[in-house]
């Protein structure tokens, strides 16, 4: 385990912000800040800030509200910013590698080079075959600006910027460890964005971000309906509207009709992937995100995949500071703290590509 100091993390989402610290104790972590701050819609759209004021006094009054004294924080990025791609290069030492990375990225990145940040992992060495398998990533350096600007707004100390798939990855590893011997896929499904991650032989094979989510649900409640945001909101999460009124019936039929188109979407990836790499067979979905409280979700997903989902709650085998931290608000909220979990599992001085 990397040595320091663990980071607070960050998850700027586009329905709200998600801020967990994790403290290290005996037996592994246990939570020792949760805030949660809902963004009203329009302040962040497909993992873009388009009102930045609006995020950076969210953030400001999370952190002082809930007493978060620690200013280190890492933070993620997602959506059309973010390009990730598993590409197979001549065998090469660390420093050739170094060297060449910007030649390869430009060969498989679809932006000017010069306007991203290329970050990489060298997923397996293959001598015998004099080539390597590297783990590419790109994010638009504009964009990880715009994210660490806030965040400095904020009074923050930005020290790493991470992607959500990737957060959601080294949650997932932390508290139920990566399957080695089946072909897995880890899937965040937030209001506007879902993330896909395929691991295979215990490594990230195929990545892919979708622009749809939770939201859609939600608009398709408001369209059909003609219901306002926030109760949309709360016909979709099953709750009793503020007046008492009851859940139309209509909303089950809405709700499980757009869970298909979502779930839809995320198998034509899943069959991409399929058809294209070769990996074997998929074993196993983990779904989490806040959409993951959905059952339809669920239901949708395993019809057209065919195989089983497990809903992931990264909260799961966390104990919880009982002073700082409200039981009832991790519980309820669990499903949308795999990314901030992530990010707080990261330390100040771990070594950093
Ligand atoms: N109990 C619940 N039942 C159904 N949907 C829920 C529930 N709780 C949250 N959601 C939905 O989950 C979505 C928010 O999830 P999450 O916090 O993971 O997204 P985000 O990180 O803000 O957005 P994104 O990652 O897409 O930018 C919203 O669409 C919300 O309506
Ligand atoms: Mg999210």
């Amino acid at each position: 385990m990397a040595e320091g100091k663990n980071l607070v993390g960050v998850d700027i989402g586009s329905s709200s912000i998600k801020v967990c610290q994790l403290k290290e104790v005996r037996k592994g972590h246990s939570l020792a800040k949760v805030a949660y701050a809902p963004l009203a819609p329009q302040t962040v759209v497909d993992g873009h800030v388009m009102n930045s004021g609006a995020v950076v006094e969210a953030l400001s009054r999370a952190f002082h509200d809930h007493k978060i004294k620690q200013r280190d924080v890492a933070l993620s990025v997602s959506g059309q910013s973010v390009i990730i791609r598993k590409i197979t290069v001549p065998h090469m030492t660390p420093q050739e590698l170094e060297e060449q990375i910007q030649w390869e990225a430009e060969q498989h990145i679809p932006f000017d080079i010069k306007d991203v940040h290329v970050d990489y992992e060298v997923l397996r060495r293959r001598p015998e075959a004099g080539q390597m398998d590297l783990l590419l990533v790109a994010a638009k350096k504009e964009e990880i600006n715009d994210y660490a600007n806030i965040a400095r707004e904020a009074k923050l100390k930005p020290l790493l910027v991470d992607i959500d798939a990737f957060t959601v990855q080294n949650s997932f590893e932390a508290w139920r460890g990566i399957p080695q011997d089946q072909i897995v896929a880890l899937i965040n499904v937030g209001a506007s964005l879902s993330s896909l991650n395929v691991l295979a032989g215990g490594v990230s094979a195929f990545t892919r971000d979708i622009a749809n989510g939770g939201q859609t649900i939600t608009e398709e409640i408001q369209k059909q309906l003609g219901a306002p945001f926030e109760q949309a909101e709360l016909y979709k999460t099953g709750s009793n509207t503020d007046d008492g009124a009851v859940v139309p019936k209509q909303v089950v039929d809405i709700v499980t009709g757009a869970c298909d188109g979502i779930a839809a979407e995320i198998q034509r990836s899943l069959d991409f992937f399929l058809a294209t790499t070769g990996e074997g067979e998929l074993g196993r979905i983990f779904l989490t995100g806040g959409s993951a409280n959905l059952p339809q979700l669920v239901t949708a997903i395993e019809r057209r995949s065919r195989v089983p989902v497990e809903v992931f709650f990264p909260t799961e085998k966390l104990t919880v500071e009982p002073r700082d931290v409200d039981p009832l608000l991790v519980q309820a909220r669990s499903a949308q703290l795999a990314v901030a979990l992530g990010l707080a599992l990261r330390k100040d001085k771990e070594k950093r590509a």
